[in-house]
């Protein structure tokens, strides 16, 4: 068992390499202790004392507590904001009890005097130190409650100046790290859109000097795809108070009597051994715990996408030309992106009319597929359900079917409206949709696009002269959005269990642990151009599998950046996730035609290495001209190494390996020929390696052989 309970008072929460602990406090609260390395010894941990500052002072503030709800003279940001109909807004509890059941601890926290009740849930994962929290308010009383701020978890980290990372980015330019230091006040990460975005993501990792290889690194991740707000807080009574849930801007649940209200899972953990030790943990977890089954352990398949081969102007027969390359280099599956439907011959239209264009498929899209099958190749395609186009037969059927205020024109992103997922006929619609499609088509994989925020989240319908719902209803449209939006996912994945779903939203503004509980892969960014991709992947891989990550080679000039860089380059910066294709095949000559072929070969040798293997980032771009990616998979690892720019002068490039057994000899395999070294020499000399250029790029490969 890996939770303790002692004298009813102390609560430790043990995985292989952590400790959890808090207390009920002799006022009754429930003050959190500790969270860090594993101490064996439980016993001691002990109830501290009562604040002993002056009066001065606000009592609670100056404590690290499990669960801070406003009010009470807390001038901190809390967990908890609520209030009761007669106005008052403070939530003053007592322990009414716990339960523990092997791994899951919960706890119940009822108000003195209202029939108001939260739950605090855990759950232990022991092998990958991760710590699940989640929260439960529930009213049992007959008057209505109002919850206006719920976070999923509280964590106090008794230390002061801790360094805080994030993400800081933009479309095309997802998983910049950012870094700051907390020494006062507070620091907000939030997402207003809708959904997770390309700017900031649902996570905190704080440290204090901690490098790749060492330092205690705390982390947590949400599991939400909707507004989440982090908040770290420099309390000045010298601890950081770190705060995850959904955000509680314009958010509001009124909850009925006996209605329950219950927070998404935040997944928190601690390692004493640096970033790379993090990354290992969390995409283990997320492997083992949270993508669906039934492509978790299985390798994902090359794909090739023929959206920037052809834009918009999707035309069977060219298709098929390309499928024929496709399925020449070695792909395993042929997506066709955006433009398949309606009248969609730019970003105008026809979003919502998801039926085959007749003037693009005169034979019909089964056509397309029986031929890509007939390559041997599976079948996939592009839809974006929650969206419409104002000219569509969906709008003009539906117009009242779109999120609008009253009095407001509703405005467009992308020319496109969010369809108001709160009505349950907009829910059937897309169940019946996504149903249809996959019934009447043999498709084999979805990759579901999602190119705005909301916006104007009123629930109105046209013309009409208010919202449904009183003004607390109001607020909960954002967090029935994103319920009913699972709801869909769920429902379309178990009436087709065997389709491969990936989640893309204008890039990487999906990519979190929500859309990974019904996704099989995340569409990180739509910016391919090889040396930016070095830097997003660098950043995603610190919280998010590789496994996860769909990458695709594309052509060049880049069509964002307008840089050119060698194909083998680009190749090996693909090859570093779940591999794609989108270069246009038809204008390809034999070479580089047969470079791809290659490169789809090798990793098609390797792809088990990088989707299931453990990942180190070696160097970084923003310092070094010369990174790594490193994979280990037991006995094998494979190494990316990129030079973006030589020096002349630079001695010699070389890179220390790391994961391999010291006293085990390996089989090193590269464009420089075939050495064996040991795992020592390997980890502590180093590999040394030819590289020459700009845009030099090499896949070396490392087996055991003893
Ligand atoms: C945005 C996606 O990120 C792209 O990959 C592509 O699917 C376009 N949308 C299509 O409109």
């Amino acid at each position: 068992m890996a939770v303790y309970v002692l004298e009813d008072k102390l609560f430790v929460l043990e995985t292989e390499n952590t400790s959890y602990s808090f207390c009920l406090d002799a006022q009754g609260f429930l003050s959190h202790l500790y969270f860090g390395k594993k101490i064996e010894r439980k016993e001691d941990f002990f109830v501290p004392d009562k604040y002993s500052g002056t009066n001065y002072h606000p009592y609670r503030d100056a404590f690290m507590e499990e669960f801070s709800s406003f009010g009470m003279m807390r001038y901190k940001e809390s967990a908890l904001k609520v209030t009761f109909s007669d106005g008052t807004k403070d939530f003053r509890y007592r322990v009414s009890g716990y339960d523990l059941e092997n791994n899951k601890l919960s706890l119940t926290l009822r108000d003195a005097y209202y029939p108001f009740e939260i739950m605090l849930c855990y759950e232990i994962f022991e092998e990958n130190d991760i710590i699940k929290r989640f929260v439960r308010a529930v009213n049992r009383g007959e008057e209505d409650i109002l919850l206006e701020r719920l976070y999923s978890a509280e964590l106090g980290i008794g230390e002061r100046d801790m360094e805080i990372i994030n993400f800081a980015g933009n479309w095309g330019a997802e998983f910049q790290m950012s870094a700051d230091t907390l020494r006062a006040g507070k620091k907000i990460y939030e997402s207003l859109r809708g959904t997770t975005g390309h700017s900031e993501n649902p996570c905190f990792i704080l440290h204090k000097g901690a490098t790749e290889d060492r330092g205690d690194v705390y982390f947590g991740l949400l599991e939400y795809t909707g507004n989440f707000k982090v908040c770290a807080e420099a309390v000045s009574y010298g601890y950081t108070n770190m705060l995850i849930g959904i955000s509680d801007t314009d958010f509001g649940v009124k909850l009925g009597s006996g209605e329950c209200f219950e927070t998404p899972a935040a997944y928190l953990g601690f390692t004493e051994n640096g970033f790379s030790c993090m990354s290992h943990k969390l995409h283990d977890f997320c492997r083992r715990e949270l993508m669906p089954e039934t492509f978790a352990d299985k390798p994902l398949r090359v794909l090739y996408n023929s959206w920037y081969a052809t834009l918009f102007d999707v035309r069977c027969e060219e298709q098929k030309r390309l499928a024929e390359k496709a399925a020449g280099v070695g792909a395993e599956l042929f997506v066709v992106d955006d433009g398949w439907f309606g009248k969609r011959n730019d970003d105008n239209s026809s979003l919502g009319d998801w039926y085959p264009d007749p003037e693009k498929f005169p034979g019909g899209l089964q056509e397309l597929i029986s031929y890509v099958n007939g390559l041997g190749m599976d079948f996939g395609i592009w839809i974006e359900p929650e969206m419409v186009n104002e000219k569509s037969r969906l709008y003009e059927e539906h117009p009242d079917w779109v999120y609008r205020f009253p009095n407001r024109d509703v405005l467009q992103c992308r020319n496109q409206y969010t369809l108001n997922l709160t009505k349950e006929e907009v829910v059937r619609y897309m169940i019946e949709c996504l149903d249809r499609l996959l019934t009447d088509y043999h498709i084999s994989y979805i990759k579901w696009d999602m190119n705005r925020p909301l916006g104007e989240t009123g629930t109105c319908g046209e013309n009409a002269a208010c919202c449904e719902g009183d003004l607390a209803e109001q607020k909960e449209v954002w967090v029935k959005h994103i319920r009913n939006f699972y709801r869909v996912i769920k429902t379309v994945r178990e009436r087709h269990p065997d389709v491969e779903f990936e989640a893309c939203a204008g890039g990487g503004a999906r990519v979190d642990l929500g859309a990974m509980r019904y996704f099989d892969e995340y569409w990180t960014s739509d910016n391919t151009d090889a040396f930016d991709r070095l830097e997003i992947q660098r950043g995603y891989s610190l919280l998010y599998p590789a496994k996860y990550m769909r990458a695709w080679v594309t052509d060049v000039p880049d069509a964002l950046t307008g840089r050119s860089m060698p194909l083998s380059f680009r190749m090996h910066c693909a090859m570093c996730g779940a591999l794609g294709i989108g270069n246009n095949l038809n204008r390809m000559d034999e070479a580089e035609l047969d470079c791809l072929k290659k490169g789809v070969s090798d990793y098609k040798r390797i792809r088990h290495i990088v989707q299931f293997g453990k990942l180190y980032r070696l160097g970084e771009l923003k310092k070094d001209e010369l990174v790594g990616v490193q994979y280990v998979n037991g006995e094998e690892s494979v190494l990316f190494v990129f030079l973006s720019r030589c020096r002349y002068g630079q001695r010699e490039y070389r890179f220390r390996m790391k994961g391999l057994a010291e006293n085990k000899l390996y089989k090193v395999e590269g464009r420089d020929g075939e050495v064996v070294k040991s795992g020592a020499f390997l980890m502590h000399y180093g590999l040394t390696l030819s590289m020459s250029g700009d845009y030099d790029s090499q896949m070396i490969e490392v087996r055991e052989i003893s």
